[in-house]
């Protein structure tokens, strides 16, 4: 049975198994490839998207879970905070190799729609499930605060 949902702000019907992840239906059926797949156990956070502004681990979450709701990638991050995350990563020069950089981006937005100022304590809480081997955690730290800054701008 087909699920509808809103994908970065667009209503989208995936006919896809109601049974698949949704990190597979949003990269196979929807063509987003943003979203990368890591542990497939919601343990490395690499494939992390925001339901309805809180972020989520998609390789776990069965597509129909999320039917009627709204479902945020990386492709679709409009929002102010996600804007001045992006605008800080950039400057900052977070990734190194990159490939857990989009959840680290979808968890720290999602952290800065809520806490606007956050301390480094809440920013190593709200990413503590996203891991990156290659250990840019100071930089993304980093970033979060700058992040912060221009948000309020
Ligand atoms: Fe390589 Fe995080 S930048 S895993």
């Amino acid at each position: 049975m087909p699920t509808s949902l809103v994908l970065n702000g667009k209503n989208v019907t995936l006919d896809v198994d109601p049974n698949m992840p949704l990190l597979w239906a949003i990269r196979e059926s929807a063509g987003l490839h943003g979203t990368k797949f890591g542990c497939g156990m919601a343990q490395c956070g690499a494939c992390t998207v925001q339901l309805d502004g809180t972020a989520v681990r998609s390789c776990v979450l069965p597509v129909s879970a999320v039917a009627g709701k709204r479902v945020t990638t990386i492709e679709g991050i409009q929002s102010k905070p996600g804007k001045a995350v992006q605008d800080a990563w950039v400057k900052l020069q977070v990734p190194q190799c990159g490939y857990c950089q989009s959840g680290q981006i979808m968890s720290a937005a999602a952290l800065l729609a809520t806490v606007p100022a956050p301390s480094d304590a809440d920013i190593d809480q709200a990413l503590s499930g996203n891991l990156c081997r290659c250990g840019t955690y100071q930089r993304i730290r980093a970033a979060v605060h700058r992040a912060a800054e221009l948000d309020k701008a």
